[in-house]
Formats: C-alpha cells, structure tokens, sequence
C-alpha cells in the first residue's frame, strides 16, 4: 500500500456513515466523524454506541473494546476536524448539490495526498469529482447495509480516478476485511444493475400474467437458492425505492433491462409500497390477497 491510512474521516453520520466510522473504528484506525450539526452529531454517536453495543450484548466484542474503539471517534461539526485524515468517506444526503458542497469543503482543509470517497449508490462519481481541486483522488466506495456486516464494497472509479488512489483504497479494504469489488462510475455498479434487472424482469413477468406470484418466488426460492422470490424482495426493499433505482439506472444507462415494468410506477402511484404500508405484491396486514392487476 503505498499511503499509511491511519486517521479515517467519515462526513454524515446516518445510518450508512455511522456504520463505516464503526468498521474502521473496530479496525484500531482513529476516526474523526463529522456531522452537520449538534443534534445530527448526537445522534450518530447514538447510532454507533448501540451497534457496538449490541456487539458486545452477542458475545462479538468485550465492555473493554467498545470503550477504547469509542475512544478512537472524535466527533465534530467543524470539517477542519478533517485535516488529518488520510482518507475521508462522505455519506451524506444523496444530493448532488449537497455532496459537491462537502466535497469542496473537504478538498480546502486535507492534505494534498488525502483520498477523497463518496458512498453515494446512484449519483455519478465523476460529477461529485469535479468539486474536488483534484478530481484524481476522488473514488466511490459503495458499502452496503449494514457497514459493519456486509463483506462487499464496490470501488468505483472515475476515468480520471488516478490509479495509485484505486490500488491504495483495495487494498486498504481488504485488509479490513472487506471485499472490494472494483467499478465505472454508472448507477447501480455491479450488484444492483444486475439485481434490479432481474427484480424488473419479474415485475414484467407477473404484469404479463405469464406466472403467479407465488410462483414467481417459489421457482427462485426452489430452483435456484435464493433465500427470497423476487416479487417478495420488492415488497421488502419498498417499490418507490425500487422504481427510483431502476428509473435511475436507465437514464443514466439506457439498458432497457432497467426500463421500470408500468406496473410498479402504477403500485407506487396507488401507495402499494409493499412491507412499510402493509400492501406491495402481497398483503402484510390481513388475509386478503391484493388484486393489482
Ligand atoms: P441518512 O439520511 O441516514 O444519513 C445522512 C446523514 O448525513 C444524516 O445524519 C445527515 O444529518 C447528514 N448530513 C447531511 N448533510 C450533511 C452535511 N452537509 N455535513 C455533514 N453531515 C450531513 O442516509 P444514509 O442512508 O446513511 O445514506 C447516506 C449515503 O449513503 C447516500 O449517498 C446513500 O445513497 C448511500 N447509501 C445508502 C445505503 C442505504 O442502504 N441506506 C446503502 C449504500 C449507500
């Protein structure tokens, strides 16, 4: 590794920050988290005594580890806090304006080796770069949730991405353990390109009536192992979630794999969001089935 990555700086501290200041934090790195405000901060700080908590409740780290791993996290609402960080990860809000704004702030007050990520799941890496005065050591590094439990990473990089900051990020992340997989700068990268088109595909396949269902799932769940049916697995991820991504994902991309089924942009217009309002292609709160076709 060609950078000593010692001190890890994490901007936003919601469900995705927190859970990356705890993985590098649990690694022995010094963590200088960053929120935008008192109560934000406060509540990241929540966020990571309870996950670390209940890590300690299920026998994974003792009394004693919790105490020394908090007392690596410095939390701040000053990104000046930020100027001895080797790496900083920005998981923010997903807004475009919002994440240029941090990065330019960053990019003001670290050093000029220090390499700049964003977690961001849809916006474009090379668009978040160009807030950067050095758009080379910009990188997208895609956690999935939650952080502290999930192996992947997907490294994204830009055309512009300079290689010794991809090399670096790898392999600073394998050694913590994690399985970085390496990306281009396109919505969805790897895992949800192909997971949404394959979820789509399903939508189209119940919408044309070809299948049930039940069968639908139960022909993924029997035959090929997945521990969940596609149509189950919407439900769970939410449909306006889902039709975000996939709408997403074909603007950016113009795969028509991703083009979302018209029945889900109907469900999500009807308020059939699956799981959270207790109706998506199945029905959580009663024993009637919901007719949605
Ligand atoms: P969240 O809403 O839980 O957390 C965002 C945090 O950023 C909030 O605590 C907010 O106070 C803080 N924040 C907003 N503006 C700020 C600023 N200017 N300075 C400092 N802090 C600021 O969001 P979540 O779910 O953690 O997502 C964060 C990022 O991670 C997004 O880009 C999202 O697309 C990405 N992501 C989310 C995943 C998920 O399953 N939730 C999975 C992988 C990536």
């Amino acid at each position: 590794m060609g950078r000593d990555f010692s001190t890890i700086g994490v901007v936003g501290l919601g469900t995705m920050g927190a859970g990356i200041a705890e993985v590098f934090a649990r690694q022995g790195y010094a963590v200088v988290g960053v929120e935008q405000n008192e109560e934000s901060l406060e509540r990241g700080r929540q966020h990571l005594e309870n996950s670390t908590g209940r890590a300690v409740e299920r026998g994974k780290l003792s009394a004693e580890d919790q105490r020394a791993l908090m007392e690596r996290v410095t939390l701040t609402t000053d990104v000046a806090g930020l100027a001895e960080a080797d790496l900083v990860v920005e998981a923010i809000v997903e807004s475009l304006g919002a994440k240029q704004d941090v990065m330019r702030a960053v990019d003001a007050v670290v050093k000029p080796e220090t390499v700049l990520a964003t977690n961001t799941s849809s916006l474009s890496v090379t668009e978040i770069s160009t807030a950067s005065s050095s758009p080379g050591r910009v990188i997208g590094v895609h956690f999935f949730n939650p952080a502290p439990v999930q192996a992947l990473v997907e490294v994204v990089r830009t055309v512009v991405t300079a290689p010794d900051v991809l090399e670096d990020v790898t392999e600073l992340l394998t050694s913590i353990g994690k399985a970085p997989v390496v990306a281009g700068d396109k919505a969805g990268f790897i895992a949800n390109t192909l997971l949404f088109g394959y979820l789509n595909h399903a939508v189209t396949m119940y919408e044309g009536h070809y299948a049930t269902r039940e069968d639908i799932d139960a022909a993924m769940r029997f035959g090929c192992g997945y521990p969940m049916g596609p149509l189950a697995l919407l439900d769970l991820i939410g449909l306006d979630t889902a039709y975000e991504i996939l709408d997403t994902m074909y603007r950016q991309g113009r795969d028509r794999l991703h083009a979302p089924a018209p029945i889900l942009k109907q469900m999500v217009t009807a308020g059939l969001l699956g799981r959270k309002t207790g109706r998506g292609f199945y029905t959580y709160d009663g024993p009637d089935s919901p007719t949605v076709v």
